[in-house]
């Protein structure tokens, strides 16, 4: 099964064979044999240089897709990263390993305390990472102006849904008003693009797309469509009824004109103008078209983890290695390491798949 899917990820995106040896691209370096130009390449020829970081488990709302209505099983206070220590893993991404993207995620990154300070030295690393946010966008009226003044340069937010009771069902919570604000507050302070991040949920919002289309437009956010994965806490993803990049694609074409951009690259979504443009409109088909052969992702965890991918079954400890003292070249080479075990895909779609342990709030977006 692996195999196979191996071969057709990496078929379809048109990705290099195995170079293994790319891995460690010259001896050269900042006083270690290994150092200065390593990158975190995997066997496939792909180099992680898009770090997703999580800052917490912990939200505020309770997204059905998510994690269930009495939440989850919190990591504690001793067992997520400090701020030091993620400073100090995000510089050894940044300054050893060629990562020049670091998108903070959570669960809800907001709920982190002295977020824009931590911001802000991350911004301060040499070479300078561009740095977005993946938000629930409950508390971005308050956070987008110091964010930005941080120097975070953009957001992602979820919303699903335009309509306040859908709001409601689909997270369990009303905060619909609070997150339009945010959304506001996000484009006035220029943390922009502003992207709108949207799971369709069968029988809640599985006929919206046009009307959250439509909403985005209206106020200059870039929406994308996300396929919904089997990443929630419940267990309770089923292919069967799961809504479709080409469902939702046909629900747009029925109101709007839609033609492919090409270039896409490893970006996730695939993007298409929108009435001639320059309006644009993105479809994340995770599950029915995976990307994974022009991955460029590479996840910490709010507890120190290296995930290769949303669905490893497997991580690589880099809190217990930072906590004894490693160098930034020994946790590097660690980095290195568990980075060369990334597999192919995915493996959704394979009758084998087994769900990760981990749900996607636990994971980082
Ligand atoms: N499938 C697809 N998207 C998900 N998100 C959270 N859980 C899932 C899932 N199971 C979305 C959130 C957020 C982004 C990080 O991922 O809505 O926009
Ligand atoms: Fe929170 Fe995001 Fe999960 Fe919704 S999807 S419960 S906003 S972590």
């Amino acid at each position: 099964m692996y195999r196979r899917e191996r071969k057709s990820a990496v078929a379809r995106m048109g990705a290099p064979a195995p170079a293994v040896a790319r891995r460690l691209r010259s001896p050269a370096g900042r006083g270690s044999p290994y150092c200065g130009t390593m990158q975190l390449s995997d066997s496939f020829g792909r180099v992680g240089t898009d770090l997703r970081v999580s800052l917490t488990d912990r939200c505020n709302l309770r997204c059905s897709y998510c994690m269930p209505a009495e939440g989850l099983p919190w990591l504690t206070g001793p067992e997520v990263l400090t701020d030091d220590e993620v400073v100090r893993l995000v510089g050894v991404a940044t300054g050893l390993l060629e990562v020049t993207e670091v998108r903070l995620t959570g669960g809800e990154p907001t709920l982190r305390a002295g977020l824009p300070a931590l911001v802000a030295r991350i911004a301060g690393l040499r070479p300078r990472p561009r740095i977005s946010m993946t938000t629930n966008g409950l508390s971005l009226s308050r956070l987008a102006a110091p964010l930005a003044a941080a120097g975070l340069d953009r957001v992602n937010v979820s919303l699903d849904t335009v309509r306040p009771a859908a709001f409601s069902q689909i997270t369990r919570r009303d905060r619909f008003d609070d997150v339009v604000a945010g959304l506001a507050a996000a484009a006035t302070a220029g943390l922009a693009p502003v992207k709108v991040n949207a799971v369709l949920v069968r029988g809640v919002n599985d006929d919206e797309a046009p009307e959250l289309l439509r909403w985005c437009l209206q106020r200059g956010y870039q929406l994308r469509f996300i396929e919904q994965m089997p990443l929630d806490a419940g267990h309770t993803w089923d292919a069967s009824t799961m809504v479709t990049a080409p469902e939702i694609l046909a629900g747009l074409e029925r109101h709007f004109r839609l033609e492919p951009v090409v270039g896409r690259g490893s970006a996730p979504a695939e993007l298409f103008a929108v009435d001639g443009g320059p309006a644009r409109v993105g479809v994340i088909a995770s599950v029915t078209a995976p990307f994974c052969g022009a991955c460029n992702r590479v996840r910490l965890t709010a507890d120190g983890q290296v995930r290769t991918c949303l669905f490893a079954r497997e991580e690589s400890d880099l809190r217990t290695a930072l906590r004894a003292g490693a160098s930034d070249d020994e946790l590097a080479r660690r980095w290195v390491t568990a980075m060369a075990g990334k597999k192919a895909g995915h493996g959704i779609n394979d009758p084998a798949f087994v769900q990760p342990t981990r749900s996607m709030s636990a994971i980082g977006g």
